[in-house]
């Protein structure tokens, strides 16, 4: 299929590298492209970002019927524009697109078609380390109708932001909040795939998190409201004497590309990893016995993000003393040197574009 591309005029200026937060600022061009039930999907375009219409009775508004995904491109030292494991994201959203009944993707053809927009928008592309260019993907159902089925019709979009850090706190130890009252996901239902429901569900409690002041919710399992599932926009790692551990993939934890990333790095340094069910009183007893050294998150936008602090109902633990942990240091430290082509990419996780 060949990408027709309308260009703007009116191009925007990138905000300075320092002045860069999450998802504020979009760039000046927009990849969509249609899905119906005859031509599958079709009429692949890239255009100026704009406003779009879809009638009132969308499906997508009513009954969810959307899925996302979020990796990054980066700037090297030597202008070179990399994307990191940016396969491994459209096989997660084919997925996704399984398993909320939405057309999967030829996803070469969508890698291409993404790797041509962000050549077109090079500009926005930060340069500094720890900014980057954001990139989401997304499906809506767009069929106009109220019954609950699946749509015969849908959009993909790619849509590109320039990024700083995700958290406010930047690499600084987040403060985190199991929640006692509410759950995200449930073994069975889409807690593995990465569909907006997921997050609207994660909502209340992560407003009742933020009034605590806290960053994000920590979730347990469903059903039994004991073992730590993940953070609202990434995996968790726990530093147990000597060992990573981190929640197995039980079904309604978000596979994530980062997680898999931290998992290989520790293996080929010869940390022991273990990927299985971790109970919450686990944490508090291993943290009361002075064995618990460390916590971090891993997510494209949050990268790798220490977590200093972590309530429990009226139980609360500081982990670490309000800097970094050695470990989550060396994995970021990693992470972002092979992505920002600073080390070399001994994992072949690394696409180069332009
Ligand atoms: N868990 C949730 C709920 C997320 O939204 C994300 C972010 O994508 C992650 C985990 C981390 O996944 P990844 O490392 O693929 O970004
Ligand atoms: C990501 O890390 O890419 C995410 O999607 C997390 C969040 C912004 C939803």
């Amino acid at each position: 299929m060949k990408i027709k591309v309308t260009r703007t005029p009116e191009t925007g200026t990138r905000p300075k590298d320092e002045d860069l937060g999450f998802g504020t600022v979009f760039t000046d061009h927009m990849f969509v492209m249609d899905y119906d039930m005859e031509k599958g999907w079709h009429d692949p375009r890239i255009e100026p970002f704009s406003e779009f219409s879809l009638s009132p009775a969308a499906m997508v508004f009513h009954y969810g019927q959307a899925i996302f995904e979020g990796l990054k491109a980066y700037k090297t030292p030597e202008g070179k524009i990399q994307l990191f494991r940016a396969r491994d994201n459209y096989k997660r959203m084919n997925r996704s697109a399984r398993g909320l009944c939405i057309p999967e993707l030829d996803i070469d053809f969508a890698m291409e078609a993404m790797k041509e927009l962000i050549r077109l928008e090079e500009k926005w592309i930060p340069e500094t380390l720890g900014t980057s260019l954001y990139v989401r993907p997304f499906i809506i159902a767009t069929d106009p109708f109220l019954g609950v089925r699946s749509s015969f019709t849908f959009k993909f979009f790619i849509i590109l932001s320039p990024v700083g850090a995700y958290y406010a706190e930047g690499f600084n130890p987040v403060k985190i909040w199991v929640s006692k009252s509410h759950v995200r996901a449930v073994r069975g239902g889409v807690g593995e795939f990465k569909t907006a429901g997921n997050y609207a569900a994660s909502l209340f409690a992560g407003e009742m998190a933020k009034k605590e002041g806290y960053a994000q919710v920590m979730w347990l399992d469903a059903l039994e409201q004991k073992y730590i599932e993940e953070v609202g926009a990434m995996n968790i790692f726990f530093m147990i004497d000597d060992t990573l551990v981190t929640p197995n993939l039980t079904g309604s934890i978000l596979p994530g590309i980062t997680r898999y990333s931290v998992i290989d790095l520790a293996r080929k340094w010869g940390i022991k990893v273990k990927e299985s069910k971790i109970g919450i009183d686990e944490v508090f007893s291993a943290h009361e016995q002075g064995r618990l050294k460390e916590v971090f998150g891993s997510g494209t936008a949050a990268v790798i993000s220490p977590v200093g602090e972590i309530r429990y109902g009226d139980r609360m633990i500081h982990i670490g003393d309000g800097t970094p942990g050695e470990t989550a240091m060396k994995f970021y430290d990693a992470l972002t040197a092979i992505q920002y082509g600073r080390a070399e990419d001994t994992e072949s996780w690394i696409e180069v574009i332009n």
